[in-house]
């Protein structure tokens, strides 16, 4: 299943949401209405994660790794709506910590799960794109 690493023992708990809900990627100026029935939108990062509804709205959310918690390039800041979504996992939080500017708000995309009680609000953080986007 996207979004879990199988070299990572530790089995990431979520609520899936029940009822639609919005999510608002702030830097994008963009709403996006969750529809419960037709989540997973596809199959990076956990079933209806932060990763899988932006990459759905066509928003585009670095994943290197391929949304399995082993990169941080799918870093975002939760500013609303934080307190609806799963708790990070030990190995999120290793993975958050390799992230530029990481602030107490910061979650990695593929492992954020809204339960969908609350509508939320995202900012994928500049320096996010701007790292992952670099020619090299
Ligand atoms: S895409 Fe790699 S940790 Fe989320």
């Amino acid at each position: 299943m996207g979004g879990r690493n199988p070299y990572i023992a530790e089995q990431v708990k979520f609520t899936p949401a029940t009822k639609k809900f919005k999510v608002t990627f702030k830097s994008e100026g963009k709403t996006v209405e969750v529809d419960p029935e037709k989540v997973p939108y596809g199959d990076h990062g956990l079933p209806g994660s932060i990763l899988d509804i932006a990459l759905s709205a066509g928003i585009p959310l670095d994943h290197a790794c391929g949304g399995v918690c082993a990169c941080s390039t799918c870093h975002v800041i939760v500013h609303e709506g934080l307190e609806t979504c799963n708790e990070a996992s030990d190995a999120e939080l290793d993975e958050l910590d390799m992230a530029p500017g990481i602030t107490t708000k910061s979650r990695l995309g593929c492992q954020t799960v809204p339960d969908g009680t609350k509508d939320v609000v995202v900012e994928i953080p500049e320096w996010t794109k701007n790292s992952a986007r670099e020619e090299h």
